[in-house]
């Protein structure tokens, strides 16, 4: 009896520790995506919620923006997006970024995987 106890605290010990790391791996991991899918199912309705006055997931999108950049195109893309959190128009972002980079990286890097964090994917669903 005693026995079957010690293995019955082991077994649910065993499972909560799975668990624990299974949720932890998910929080700490990334998503894979493209920038295209990115700006459709988090930027757009992030810009839609910041219209009606509740902007926390548009800054949260803006600062990590410029992580999918090309290499070479990120410092250009940080100084947007951190001139729209500064000055608090984050909407003229879309606009300053989309007229510069947006058709050349439709053209050559449509199908270019980023690595979106986990985190951030599940504070964006959890304020829609
Ligand atoms: C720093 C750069 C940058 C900023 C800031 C930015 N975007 Fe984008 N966005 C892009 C690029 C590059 C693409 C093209 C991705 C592709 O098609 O592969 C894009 C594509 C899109 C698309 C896909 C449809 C289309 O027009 O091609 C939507 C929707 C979109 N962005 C919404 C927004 C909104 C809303 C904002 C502002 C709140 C914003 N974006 C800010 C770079 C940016």
């Amino acid at each position: 009896m005693n026995q079957n106890r010690f293995y019955t605290c082991l077994f649910v010990a065993t499972v909560f520790l799975a668990w624990s790391l299974i949720s932890l791996s998910a929080q700490s991991g990334t998503t894979e995506t493209t920038l295209h899918d990115f700006m459709e199912d988090y930027t757009k309705p992030a810009s839609k919620k910041a219209k009606k006055g509740d902007k926390a997931a548009l800054e949260r999108i803006l600062k990590e923006v410029p992580n999918f950049a090309l290499d070479e195109q990120k410092g250009k893309w940080k100084e947007i997006t951190d001139s729209a959190l500064a000055s608090g128009d984050l909407e003229g972002s879309c606009k300053s970024c989309h007229k510069e980079f947006k058709k050349e990286y439709k053209k050559n890097y449509r199908k270019r995987p980023i690595q979106v964090p986990n985190e951030l994917i599940s504070f964006l669903k959890g304020s829609k």
